[in-house]
């Protein structure tokens, strides 16, 4: 049997696999699981069962991604020596956790996610989405709950599931390991649950536009800055930023502006971002020159990115999420065992053996 205390507190996030992590996901969420490394104790997922609500069709695209993500994370600097990387399809505890979740879930209460209802809205799903989209935002419980994460750090977008993961827990340790539902949150394990109550951590920007200046940006929706974009890829975007101007004789437009928001976002010295938006407002710069500064400070960001993935190849890549996955297994079954123990269901121990 596993043990599976560590005295740091830990973390589960991730990301599907949809091709390529953007700034968006840095600002978001990367930056931020870089930093929180040595303090806690971190568990990296690449959601590949969540890719198949939208692409069933193209499993082997989706296969390719995860290596791409892997690629990613090393590259922003999360580092696979220090933090665990999971391959959620190689972690079967989760895909059965699912099951336990699902029904302690209403399926009102499911479809009354503002995340879920967006994701139709804005995907155009209308009522065509597969029984396995909703089911992803319970996978997702289990995601979380499987590796008794403490915190979830996530872009805002996400909030609504991690609450979901937060109603479920408390149910879950009141139903079977007979919690008092009058707890505090932070007291659940304490008093005797098997899942603490994971808080949502926000990273430093919690919606980044795209360069549309409309949606928030989206590989899918086509308006995003890759963090594997060479860099005349990114001065090609940054010019075609809509900084919500019609013309070139209208004035400056000085909010909800994209091309302000990345300066913000990622320019290392604000105090000079101040001196260039001042300037903006009185026209005597125009968006053009706004425009080439924020491309100089997204390659000057994606550099050391750009050095660290020429390093990694696609062996590599592989061989990280095996041996994550199976750190991950052992701390998953050991959970997956704690739960049914706790149902009732505990009928056979069993070993996983991964070849
Ligand atoms: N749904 C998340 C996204 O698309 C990815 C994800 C899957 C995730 N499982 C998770 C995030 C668990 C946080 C925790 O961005």
């Amino acid at each position: 049997m596993m043990n599976q205390t560590n005295s740091k507190p830990r973390i589960l996030t991730g990301d599907t696999p949809t091709g390529g992590l953007h700034i968006g996901h840095y600002a978001g969420s990367l930056e931020m699981r870089v930093a929180m490394q040595d303090e806690y104790d971190c568990f990296f997922l690449i959601a590949n069962h969540h890719a198949l609500s939208t692409r069933a069709q193209e499993t082997k695209d989706v296969a390719a991604d995860c290596v791409n993500i892997v690629k990613d994370w090393v590259s922003v600097g999360m580092d696979p020596n220090r933090s665990t990387f999971v391959l959620q399809s190689e972690v079967p505890a989760i895909a059965e956790l699912t099951w336990y979740f699902a029904m302690l879930l209403g399926y009102g209460r499911l479809m009354k996610n503002p995340t879920i209802k967006d994701e139709i809205r804005v995907k155009g799903l209308g009522d065509t989405y597969s029984f396995g989209f909703l089911m992803y935002a319970v996978g997702q419980i289990a995601d979380i709950l499987c590796f008794k994460a403490h915190a979830v750090p996530v872009g805002e977008d996400q909030i609504p599931h991690i609450e979901m993961t937060r109603e479920v827990a408390r149910r879950f340790n009141q139903l079977y390991c007979g919690v008092d539902p009058q707890t505090e949150d932070a007291d659940y394990v304490q008093a005797g649950g098997l899942f603490p109550i994971p808080e949502a951590k926000v990273g430093r920007v919690a919606r980044l536009a795209g360069i549309d200046g409309k949606q928030k940006m989206s590989k899918s929706l086509g308006n995003a800055i890759l963090l594997s974009d060479m860099p005349k890829e990114v001065k090609k975007k940054c010019n075609r930023i809509f900084t919500g101007r019609g013309t070139m004789d209208d004035p400056p437009v000085m909010e909800n502006n994209t091309v302000i928001e990345y300066l913000r976002a990622f320019h290392p010295d604000q105090s000079r971002v101040d001196e260039l938006v001042e300037q903006y407002a009185k026209s005597e710069l125009g968006d053009g020159h706004l425009k080439k500064e924020a491309s100089e400070t997204i390659n000057a960001l994606l550099e050391p990115m750009r050095e660290r993935r020429a390093k990694l190849t696609d062996d590599d890549a592989r061989d990280i999420i095996k041996s994550g996955s199976a750190k991950a297994n052992a701390f998953a079954e050991q959970t997956l065992w704690e739960a049914k123990q706790a149902m009732g269901f505990d009928f056979h121990p069993r070993k996983l053996v991964i070849e």
